[in-house]
């Protein structure tokens, strides 16, 4: 059926134009459309928040109970229908509010730069920087409110009860097969304000702090949020050697999950021993897992589902299939890297949801191999799976000793290590997973990936080059093209989807095609066929984009993609112009651009209320690379486009640009995307 279009309405809204260099520093979407300011790094959202001050001037314990930065892959979670709202004429039995719910964002990363008034450095890098910093990063529970009717303005709740804050340093427990194991247990910290205080003792493994490198998300069909850890190597330093020796199981997994000394700058661990891995070496292990969160009470704690696996997880996409059973599409978002699924071992159970409760902590996990012929194989990295070297992953030395409990731990601590032995595709950066809705007779089960860039494939055959010891750094092999990733030198990107045999998550099979690959039809550059790209109906590259990272299927079956490239309309993307967001119909690939965002900002994260009409979409690090003397060098938003947020009566006071979620309604109270 991918001959006519999925959707009951067709996108019929006019393709915005590229913003190109120098790209506007604002927000535009279509003709009929208005977009808003919803909430921005540094707004109170919860009981006890100060208003956002503008010169970075916030306090650590102020930065706790505010919007945190760099906003990416979000969910809205509604609360039941008000009585305000039951009546009205588009009730279809929905019972769920398009009024009022959680906005549940992720806080990806900071810019030191930004988030100090005197930069990072300054004057010195303090424990008050660490905790600040720490506090920036994590996820941000927003109440969210429209009041008066389908016209109404959208507010993001300053005191709310329910608002939550979950931070670096957040009580967490961690639950499945690796919790406990040796490899989990690190060295126990008391957490205060002026410091973390060692109590000599060791963790057991099962219970650690925080979340870091909040990328994109995923959300269960039992009421919870995923948070998805991404970067979190960069977080961690060492004030002493950090082991990247071959020769030991530390050292190979530093090396292949580039923990390294000096991290991505963060200095985190001069002043915090818990991120000095010199000291401390256990605990880049607690990070780089799926983690579950329950939106609706405040007071629980976040616990890491170890089942999923350990890589740089960009998002966690659910399905249930026709026999409800249950899996999580995820990609490992670097170079090279792989796309997982985790199948659950029970079916969902509609009628007691409770029993839903631990559904991540027992199935098994898979890798992806995509074969030349369009077919693929979902290979399970359990003990018993024999690699291309003939071993068992059992008695494969990264993996073997103990029991197979045993064993299965450090496959999952060790995934990347796991899936380099059994022989699974190393993708173009694999991003966010999306999951076409089963509608207007469409009954498959289709998984979108998006595939953002790689510069690293195509000299050298290098295959095997995460070698099978685990002892490769992330990131320095070099495969070939093949049939799944074909462009050598990848500067545009492309959409990957499958569909399971059967139309069964359990499927070990499935067939794939590429969706689209980006490009810029305009371009000069040879040999063409490597960078013009093939979007859909739009002549004269009047959707060209380039990068895709967020992917997103609303309710409705429309396909949304978000871009993530520098972002200043120069170099390869001088036609392509900034980011931005596209809508695409998945049957006819028929493509329009929807949104430009603003100067160095990505635009990800995108979630809808259920009535299809109000849609909030993510722009993060607007103006990026600006430096602390200069903040505004490169971007002045939200201020310079929004006076008020969407409620109507908070004033954006001037300062240093701000990640933010927008909030888009159509002016006539329509669908978004029709
Ligand atoms: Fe945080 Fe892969 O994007
Ligand atoms: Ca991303
Ligand atoms: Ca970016
Ligand atoms: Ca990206």
């Amino acid at each position: 059926s991918t001959g006519r279009s999925g959707l009951a309405a067709p996108i019929s809204f006019e393709s915005v134009p590229a913003s190109r260099a120098p790209v506007l520093d604002a927000v535009t979407v279509p003709k009929g459309y208005t977009a808003q300011l919803f909430v921005a790094w540094g707004d109170p959202i919860m009981s006890g928040g100060r208003p956002f001050i503008g010169n970075a001037g916030e306090s650590a314990a102020d930065q706790a109970r505010q919007f945190g930065a760099h906003n990416d892959g979000m969910h809205f979670f509604p609360y039941a229908k008000g009585d305000d709202e039951r009546h009205e004429s588009d009730d279809d039995g929905r019972k769920a509010s398009s009024r009022h719910g959680l906005l549940c964002v992720n806080n990806e990363y900071t810019h030191e730069e930004i988030l100090f008034p005197d930069g990072q450095v300054g004057a010195g890098y303090t424990i008050e920087k660490t905790r600040k910093s720490q506090a920036a990063h994590g996820v941000s529970i927003v109440e969210a409110r429209r009041k008066g009717g389908r016209h109404g303005a959208w507010t993001a709740k300053a005191d709310s009860r329910l608002g939550r804050r979950i931070t670096a340093n957040t009580p967490v427990r961690i639950a499945g097969p690796a919790a406990g194991h040796a490899l989990m247990q690190t060295r126990e910290f008391l957490i205060t304000d002026s410091g973390s205080i060692a109590t000599g003792a060791t963790t057991d493994g099962r219970s650690g702090h925080g979340t870091v490198n909040n990328c994109a998300h995923g959300y269960t069909p039992w009421g919870t949020y995923l948070t998805c850890e991404e970067n979190w190597n960069g977080n961690f330093g060492g004030t002493g050697a950090v082991d990247t020796s071959t020769a030991t199981e530390i050292g190979r997994l530093n090396r292949r999950y580039g923990v390294t000394a000096g991290g991505f700058g963060y200095r985190w661990h001069t002043t915090d021993p818990r991120w000095d891995v010199s000291t401390n070496p256990n605990e880049p292990h607690h990070f780089g897992w799926v983690v579950e969160i329950d939106p609706y009470d405040p007071k629980s704690v976040p616990v890491k589902r170890t089942a999923m696996g350990r890589f740089k997880h960009e998002s966690a996409q659910v399905v249930v299939d026709k026999d409800q059973r249950v899996a999580f599409y995820m990609g490992d978002d670097e170079r090279n890297e792989y796309i997982y699924k985790f199948v659950c071992a029970r079916r969902l159970d509609r009628d007691e949801p409770r029993r839903n409760r631990d559904m991540l902590d027992h199935g098994t996990l898979y890798v992806a191999r995509f074969d030349a012929d369009l077919t693929g194989r979902w290979i399970a990295l359990t003990p018993a799976t024999v690699g291309l070297d003939g071993v068992a992953l059992r008695d494969h030395p990264n993996f073997a000793g103990g029991d197979d409990a045993q064993v299965q731990a450090r496959i999952l601590v060790k995934t990347r290590m796991a899936a380099d032995a059994v022989g699974a595709t190393m993708m173009d950066r694999p991003e966010w997973t999306g999951v076409r809705p089963r509608l207007h007779g469409f009954d498959e089960v289709e998984v979108y990936c998006t595939l953002t860039n790689n510069n690293r494939r195509g000299s050298a055959a290098v295959a095997s080059a995460n070698a099978a010891d685990g002892s490769t750094a992330a990131g320095s092999a070099r495969p070939a093209v093949d049939a799944a990733n074909p462009r050598a030198n990848n500067l545009y990107g492309h959409i990957i989807r499958w569909r399971e045999a059967d139309r069964s998550v359990t499927a070990t099979t499935f067939t794939w095609d590429l969706f689209a690959q980006a490009g810029d039809t305009l371009t000069t550059k040879t040999p063409a066929a490597q960078y013009t790209g093939n979007i859909v109906d739009a002549p004269d590259g009047s959707a060209d984009y380039g990068a895709p990272d967020g992917l997103w299927f609303d309710p409705f079956g429309r396909l949304w993609v978000q871009t993530d490239q520098v972002g200043d309309g120069t170099g390869d993307f001088v036609n392509i112009g900034g980011n931005m967001m596209v809508c695409a119909d998945p049957a006819t690939g028929v493509t329009r651009r929807f949104m430009t965002a603003p100067n160095r900002c990505e635009v990800t994260g995108i979630t809808m209320t259920p009535d299809g009409r109000t849609l909030f979409v993510g722009i993060q690090h607007p103006g990026e690379d600006a430096t602390s003397a200069n903040p505004t060098q490169f971007s002045n938003w939200p201020q310079n486009q929004f006076t008020l947020r969407s409620d109507g009566v908070t004033p954006l006071p001037a300062g240093r640009p701000r990640s933010s979620v927008v909030v888009i309604t159509k002016d006539d109270g329509g669908i978004i995307g029709t």
